[in-house]
């Protein structure tokens, strides 16, 4: 099947299966390896993206189901030198091996935009599809803490 959608401001169409995950086409056919496969059932948010400015687990999609909207990776996020949620990780210790980075900057991307000043309790509840399994929470609640002074 065709389908055609947005990836970070430019329209795409792809030829892919019904079965095709969303994950597995943005990093097999766009090399877009931002987003990670870890768990891949939706409990660890290494694979977060932004469909249409909703936050979203890309494992859980089929690619089909992509069709017709606009998808916002960490690629897309860049700004030279660095996104200052990135920056901001960076500077307050909030990762370590990394791994889930990408998706946790995509869920505190959501997250600014849903609430430009959260409060504790909604930051957490924000990184609570994300789990980090090195750095712990401080050091990325310090970083968003950061990015909103
Ligand atoms: S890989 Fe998608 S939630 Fe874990
Ligand atoms: S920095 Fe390694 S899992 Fe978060």
């Amino acid at each position: 099947m065709e389908i055609t959608f947005q990836i970070n401001n430019q329209l795409t169409t792809f030829k892919t299966e019904p079965t095709t995950p969303l994950i597995q086409l943005l990093r097999s056919e766009r090399q877009l390896t931002g987003a990670k496969l870890s768990c891949g059932i939706g409990r660890c948010g290494a694979c977060s993206i932004l469909m249409d400015g909703e936050l979203v687990n890309a494992c859980l999609i089929m690619a089909y189901q992509a069709s017709g909207t606009s998808i916002l990776t960490i690629e897309g996020l860049n700004e030279e030198g660095g996104h200052p949620i990135q920056k901001a990780l960076l500077e307050e210790g909030g990762l370590q091996c990394g791994y889930c980075t990408p998706g946790m900057v995509m869920a505190i991307t959501a997250l600014f935009k849903r609430t430009p000043q959260p409060t504790d309790e909604e930051i957490m509840e924000g990184l609570s599809g994300n789990l980090c399994r090195c750095t712990g929470y401080t050091g990325i609640i310090r970083a968003i803490r950061r990015c909103m002074n």
